[in-house]
């Protein structure tokens, strides 16, 4: 039976992106065998303009029917004003959290030919290859109470709540071992269990499951000292597991690391591997509309779909060898560009992907 994959191009420069990452599905099916199938649905602002609401039913249903999802970004300056509950990110995260998809995977790799790129001195960053496993359905995110009350005195106070059960803890630390089992073997579990009582116990469960995991070497850092290791020397970490909001923070550093934002995937999974797919910049609505995105984090998002929910490494190793032939090749999104690489749009970076697909 073919495999269902529904597309949600979202807002901003993601309907463009998500078109070039379609070209390359659409490639794999019809030259390499790929049985799939796609539907394509509304999220995010564009939801919210056409029902009211980010993630419609129809939406979710197609969702919860579909073998993976594929995502380009939502939010926008036009949906601002709206109240947080109906915002285009809330669709993002009702979709994570009714869909499970508690094991969020954002790989931070320096491609060598964007070497660069990176704000860091090549030295520091050349190889870069971490894997940051960021728990995504719970803690402060999700936590309950939350909200904003008016205290006696009339003054209003804000409040979220950081809370983690034992067994969300362990299930994200088992998906980080198991990762890095089939890496460098590292994991650091990145907490603040020096004034977080939350996070103490995540140390303590991290430790137990790695207790169960000897193979893997487990070390642990509170996330000040996270941030800065990641500036000062980001070679030292192999896979990196933490809470939902460390996690993003840290995420968005590594991937800075990089240089090109515009690079980078990732992969949200349930249980049972079941998972969203997107790149992990935003919408950028400054740029939309002008054909200039970097589509690449999202055609390798679609190599990550492929290996993770699909069990097709093989077209995903072919995936990830187009995108490089296409760097090897200068070709440049203006992201990325530098001297001696060739400005290209949006629809002539994927069209160069698909060609060297072909060319494989
Ligand atoms: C991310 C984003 C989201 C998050 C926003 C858009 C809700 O920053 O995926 O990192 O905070 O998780
Ligand atoms: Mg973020």
């Amino acid at each position: 039976m073919s495999k269902r994959i529904l597309v949600l191009p979202g807002d901003g420069i993601g309907p463009e992106i998500v078109d070039e990452a379609i070209k390359v599905l659409a490639t794999l099916r019809d030259e390499f065998g790929l049985d799939v199938d796609l539907d394509e649905a509304l999220v995010g602002g564009g939801a919210y303009d056409a029902v009211g609401h980010p993630l419609p039913d129809a939406t979710l249903e197609l969702a919860q029917e579909a073998d993976a999802v594929l995502l380009g970004a939502v939010g926008g300056p036009k949906w601002e004003p709206l109240d947080i509950a109906v915002r285009p990110e809330k669709g993002l995260l009702g979709l994570r959290s009714e869909l499970g998809l508690f094991a969020n995977l954002r790989p931070a790799i320096l491609y060598p030919q964007l070497a660069d790129a990176s704000t860091l001195k090549a030295e520091v960053v050349s190889g870069l290859d971490i894997m940051i496993v960021r728990e995504l359905t719970g803690g402060i995110y999700f936590g309950q109470p939350r909200g904003v009350r008016t205290l006696d005195s009339g003054e209003r106070e804000g409040f979220n709540t950081l809370v983690y059960r034992e067994s969300e803890i362990e299930r994200i630390v088992r998906v980080a071992m198991a990762i890095a089992g089939k890496r460098d073997g590292r994991v650091c579990s990145v907490d603040k269990a020096n004034v977080l009582e939350c996070t103490e116990l995540w140390r303590e469960v991290a430790v137990r499951v790695g207790s169960e995991n000897p193979q893997v070497e487990l070390s642990h850092m509170y996330v000040d000292n996270a941030a800065m290791q990641l500036v000062r020397e980001p070679k030292q970490f192999d896979v990196m597991v933490t809470t939902n909001m460390f996690g993003d923070i840290l995420s968005d550093c590594a991937a800075m690391l990089t240089g090109s934002i515009g690079m980078l995937p990732s992969a949200s999974l349930d249980e049972n591997g079941k998972g969203m797919y997107e790149p992990i910049h935003g919408s950028a609505p400054d740029i939309a509309g002008q054909g200039v995105a970097n589509p690449l984090a999202t055609i390798l998002s679609v190599a990550m779909l492929l290996r993770y929910s699909f069990d097709e490494s093989g077209l995903a190793d072919r995936v990830e060898q187009a995108v490089n032939r296409v760097l090897d090749d200068g070709l440049r999104t203006a992201d990325i560009l530098s001297a001696g690489t060739r400005e290209v749009g949006t629809v002539e970076m994927g069209d160069a992907v698909v060609t060297a697909l072909r060319a494989d």
